[in-house]
């Protein structure tokens, strides 16, 4: 559709476009930007008109291909020496919008100092970016010469199946970066409201896109398009 061809220029281009999921999940709108494009200004705009947790989703491959765990499964793991992640780390049923969170775990670049100022953040996201790019390109890339954890960026893993598995911005990001044929390392930050402190309502989302002349996406035209594009 027009809309989603916009959204893939919008990726192209390194322009910031909005993605809500659906009424029947979280309900929530992110920002959304091409990771290799983020600027310090975008990361203030983000913080400042978004106000949710800055990320960077990456599509499975290059997850594994990094070496990038799903945290829940590595906190999982330690529960015989540290008893309180037993009772902590997600299970089945713990989230009231999906089966599991898609969170891998958070890091800054070595080259920031404490990692969460608008420059030190844009430049682990841009890193980021990078090193997707070189270790899907095949390159020899060590993931730890160039990011500690923890750190103030978070990541987020795609699903193996990406929307046939799960449907959360983490993968209907990634779903348009590879229809767009971008680099799949994508930013998302949650839209709050400021009169409220609850998520952005999905009007009043869409009006701020409209008034900045930005893309508006929902989750079921992510889909529909993305299972279009598969078949092609
Ligand atoms: C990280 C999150 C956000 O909701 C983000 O949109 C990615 O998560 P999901 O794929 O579950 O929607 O929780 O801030
Ligand atoms: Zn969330
Ligand atoms: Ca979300």
């Amino acid at each position: 559709t027009d809309n989603i061809n916009k959204a893939l220029k919008a990726a192209q281009n390194g322009e910031m476009f909005f993605i809500f999921d659906s009424d029947s999940r979280e309900g929530e709108t992110d920002f959304v930007i091409a990771a290799g494009a983020v600027t310090p200004d975008d990361v203030r705009w983000m913080r400042r008109d978004g106000g949710g947790l800055i990320c960077v989703a990456l599509d499975s491959e290059s997850s594994e291909k990094l070496g990038l765990p799903f945290i829940s499964d590595i906190l999982r793991d330690e529960v015989e020496n540290y008893p309180a992640l037993g009772t902590t780390v997600e299970r089945g049923g713990d989230l009231a919008y999906d089966s599991r969170s898609s969170f891998s775990i958070w890091v800054n670049h070595r080259r920031t100092r404490t990692g969460i100022p608008d420059n030190d953040r844009a430049l682990t996201i841009n890193e980021l970016s990078n090193i997707t790019e070189k270790v899907l390109d095949g390159k020899n890339v060590d993931f730890g010469s160039e990011f500690r954890t923890p750190g103030h960026v978070a990541l987020l893993r795609a699903a193996d199946r990406l929307v046939h598995e799960r449907r959360g911005q983490t993968e209907l990001s990634i779903a348009i970066a590879k229809m767009a044929d971008v680099t799949p390392a994508m930013v998302v930050c949650e839209m709050l409201d400021d009169s409220n402190g609850k998520a952005l309502s999905k009007e009043d989302a869409m009006e701020y896109a409209r008034l900045h002349d930005l893309v508006f996406l929902e989750g079921q035209e992510i889909v529909d398009a993305y299972e279009q594009w598969e078949q092609a």
